[in-house]
Formats: structure tokens, sequence, C-alpha cells
């Protein structure tokens, strides 16, 4: 049965939205991005309809794989990673328009040899097709490829029409602000802004999208959503998976660039920034934006705003699980930190005083991601503060994932002859009222790219104002070395610095 049929709400979607005819060229093809979420994404764009009838996919890389390989490869991560099983029929329509071409990176005749397949492709379609380059490989060589889809044209493609070309760039964007400056002047240098769209996959999150639906198509919330009625926010991006195999990038990475600086910083944009005037790119990005430059920039000490630590072994799930130190690539005296937790004011009259407590981290107890708006309490009270009297902030949380949904902590009376109180949860659940089979991140940012929208893409001033405000803490905790570093259990929600960034304000991190 096809998902519109059994949910109703996702019913007329594949006629709303449509892109022309498109090649997606992957740049990192055997790549595992590639293999776990863009081709699934494609597949699944394919078996909802959401594909133009003209749809090819060119995998790029350095690896020279006959098409017919390449095609096996893709259908094997369909049938691993897709959300839904494999549909032959609907994989025979993406299959017979995959292709392959090999080529270095820093090679621009294999970029000459992709201008030529595309044209080719076009020869075939019999019209203009519009091409989407989509980076996916490790920064190292995002310059050479940019450079060549420069040099060999295909940056250029119908520029000035709806379907001029466009890019794609995975994240890392920089390690910092300068890197960030010079990955965005390279940019420039090929591709206009309206060309670009740089990936924070949080943004193709369902539950985030519908933050902004909360925040602006329901009206009760925007007069208490200020410092009069809102005590403070957390935001918890927390997992319980370690640095798995990928220490080679997250020795250079850490927390604060891999998950704060870009996914729990978008959390914080959505939730804090002023109503955009309408729901188009431009006028979202400048809210997000002018949101960031409102942020105070982080104390570094002597009561610093933020706090870094490692995993030490632990228990995740019942399993015994090692250090971060004792981890396979990882340096025995590295100071790469994988939690970091920050406290940020926002200097606007919307947020003045209201403290936004952000963290994140890896070996956390679970995997959960949410937004916390805890309000203030009432102005005294007029229920005895005796046994039986349990009264909790009112507290609205948006669960990200997983169990994506909604719920506010009200206080009740406890039924019975006495008044006694307790806090209760109402809660609104994704799955129960929509679902569960909710489209994956990529599935959306793939189509919307495609589409030519770039609502939920990173603009570059975006990119660096985000960048301007971690970069000092990055330096410093670069100067320092080791110092500094606490250590928590695996399993355990992070070291007491983490905790004393609240307690020092009065406040406790919530229990996601
Ligand atoms: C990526 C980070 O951007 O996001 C990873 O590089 C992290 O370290 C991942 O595990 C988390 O994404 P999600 O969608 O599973 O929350």
């Amino acid at each position: 049965m096809a998902d519109t049929e059994r949910h109703p709400f996702l019913q007329g979607l594949s006629k709303h939205r449509g892109a022309p005819p498109t090649v997606v060229v992957i740049f990192g093809a055997s790549g595992d991005l590639t293999a776990r979420k863009l081709i699934p994404a494609i597949y699944n764009l394919s078996f909802d309809n959401l594909l133009p009838a003209d749809f090819h996919l060119v995998g790029y890389g350095r690896k020279p794989i006959p098409d017919e390989e390449f095609r096996g490869i893709a259908a094997a991560a369909v049938k691993e990673f897709s959300r839904r099983e494999m549909d032959p029929e609907v994989w025979k329509r993406v299959a017979a328009n995959t292709t392959y071409v090999s080529g270095g990176y820093d090679e621009k005749a294999g970029f000459d040899r992709l201008a030529a397949h595309i044209k080719d492709i076009e020869k075939g379609v019999g019209s203009e097709v519009q091409s989407l380059f989509y980076i996916s490989t490790p920064p190292s060589v995002f310059f050479p490829i940019i450079q060549n889809l420069g040099a060999s044209g295909l940056g250029g493609r119908y520029l000035g029409k709806p379907h001029h070309s466009k890019v794609i760039i995975e994240k890392p964007f920089g390690k910092d602000l300068d890197s960030a400056k010079a990955l965005n002047a390279e940019l420039r240098s090929v591709f206009q802004e309206n060309q670009v769209y740089r990936i924070d996959h949080y943004l193709g999150k369902e539950t985030v999208q519908d933050l902004l639906v909360q925040r602006f198509a329901n009206s009760i919330f925007e007069p208490i959503w200020n410092r009069n009625y809102i005590d403070s926010v957390q935001i918890t991006v927390a997992e319980d998976q370690g640095v798995g195999t990928r220490a080679g990038y997250y020795e250079q990475s850490g927390c604060l660039r891999d998950m704060i600086q870009n996914h729990t910083t978008q959390l914080l944009a959505l939730t804090a920034m002023e109503p955009p005037g309408s729901f188009e790119a431009e006028a979202l990005r400048d809210e997000k934006v002018k949101l960031l430059k409102a942020i105070e920039p982080v104390a570094l000490g002597p009561d610093p705003d933020m706090a870094r630590a490692q995993y030490a072994a632990g228990m995740i799930g019942g399993k015994k699980v090692p250090g971060y130190l004792e981890e396979k690539g990882i340096a025995p005296n590295s100071s790469t930190e994988t939690y970091a937790a920050l406290r940020l004011s926002i200097n606007n009259w919307r947020w003045q005083g209201v403290p936004f407590y952000l963290r994140s981290g890896k070996r956390l107890p679970r995997r959960v991601s949410e937004i916390a708006i805890q309000f203030k309490r009432p102005p005294g009270t007029i229920f005895p503060q005796k046994e039986g009297f349990n009264l909790a902030a009112n507290t609205l949380s948006f669960q990200i994932q997983p169990d994506e949904g909604l719920s506010l902590i009200l206080n009740a009376k406890v039924p019975g002859l006495d008044t006694r109180t307790q806090p209760v949860k109402m809660s609104f659940r994704y799955a129960t009222t929509f679902g569960s089979n909710t489209p994956e991140a990529y599935e959306r940012l793939v189509l919307d790219a495609m589409i030519g929208d770039g609502t939920l893409f990173i603009r570059g001033d975006e990119a660096e104002t985000s960048w301007a405000l971690y970069t000092p803490v990055l330096n410093f905790w670069q100067s320092q070395g080791r110092k500094g570093v606490e250590s928590y259990s695996a399993g355990a929600w992070g070291p007491e610095g983490g905790d004393q960034l609240l307690t020092s304000r009065g406040h406790v991190w919530r229990q996601p």
C-alpha cells in the first residue's frame, strides 16, 4: 500500500513539488555517506514519484568502476540502508539511468569527460538538463572539485535560467572562521550564492521543520516566547555511539566542530530567531543570521561559558566500552573533546537574561536530541509547600529524535478528596498521529536542491557567523592543550564542568 493511502496527510505532496530534468552527480560515489544516505534517498524519492521523469544519477570517483558494477553497489546500498524495502520495479527505473565516470578530483580531463557524459545524457533526453553536483568527499578535495567544476564549464551551465547548475556541499564547511571564509571565497569564484547548497542534515529532519510550524503556525506561543515568560532553554544532542571507525576525522574535529557549530546551533537559531517575513529562503536565513550575530562572545574564564570532556571507559546498554583515548586511531595524549557544553546569552530584547544551554556528546546514556523551553514559575503559590505538593516548572520540549514529538509539562491535581499536585506530561507523538515511515533528512534536502529551494540550507554568511562565535573557543582550547579537558564515564551524562555551567546559575540539566 502506498504511504499516501495509509496517511491522508501525505496526499497531494507529489503534485506540488516538481524538479526539471536533472542529472545528479555524486563526487565521492563509493563513500560511506553515498551508500548510507544519498542512494537510499534517491531510491525513496523515486518510490514516492518525486523525481523528475528525466532523472539521471552519475557516480564520479577515482576508482574505475564499470556502470554495471556501480549499479550493483547502489542496489546493495538500497537493500542495506533504505527505510523501505527494495521494490525491484522502482529500482529498475533508477538503475536504468545510473552511470559512472571515473576521474581524479584534481584532474581537469576527468571533468571534461564528465561534461561530455552529461551532454550525451542531454542528447538522449532531448532537452536541457539541470546538473546538481553533490560534493560528498573528504574536505581535502573540496577545492580541486570546485576549481574543476569552474574550469570545465560545468559550474556555469544555464546560468540565468532556473535550471542552472547547482552544487551541494557536505560538511565540514571549514574548521574555523578563516577556513570557512576561504571555502566561501573558492565557491564564489565559480558559483553564485543561489547555486550553492551547504548541507546541515539536521535541517532536513521532519521535527526540525516542525519547530518552525509549531512556532509560526500556532498563535499561542508567540506572546510567551520571550524573557518575560521563559526562564531558560536547554538544547541536547546526545549520542550513545562512540567515535567508531571515524577516528581519523574525529581527532581533527571534536564535538564543538562536529555537532555544536552546525547542528546544535541550527536548533538554537530556529528556536530563538524572530518570525521571518515569509517562508522564503532569504527571509528565514536573514533571521537566523541576525540571531547568531546577537549571541554574546563565549566567556573563556574565570567563570567560563563552556566545558569540554572526553569519555572514559564505561557501560553502554549493559556492555563495557573503551574510553576515547583507548579507541583505535586516537592519540594517547589527544585533547580532542567528545563532549562540549555551552552557556550562551543573546543580546536582544526578546532574550536578554535568558540563558541558552547547549550540550552534545558521544557515549552519553542514549541517543536523544531535544529542545526544552523552561518557563518561569508562577509568582508565588497559593498551595502549601508540604508533602504531596510536587510542582514542576512548565516545560515545553521538542523531541527531535528518536520518539519524535512534542510534550508539555503541566502541574495537575491528583484525583482524591485532598488537594495534592503532581507534574503531568501532555504529549504529541509523530508516529502515533502520522505513522512512522517519515522521509529521511536527505530525501528532503536532495529534492529541495533539485527544485532550487535553499530554505533548508546554510547560507555563506550564516556559516561564517557561526564560526565567528566558536573560533575563539577553539583557539583557546588549542592553546590549553589537555589542560581543562575533563573526563566522564561512557554512559554518564557528561562531566562536572558541564553541570556547573547550569548550577552556577541555579539550573540543572533535565533528563531527556
Ligand atoms: C554528523 C556527525 O554530522 O551527525 C556525526 O559528523 C554524528 O558525528 C551525526 O554522529 C549525527 O547525526 P544524526 O542524524 O544521527 O543525529
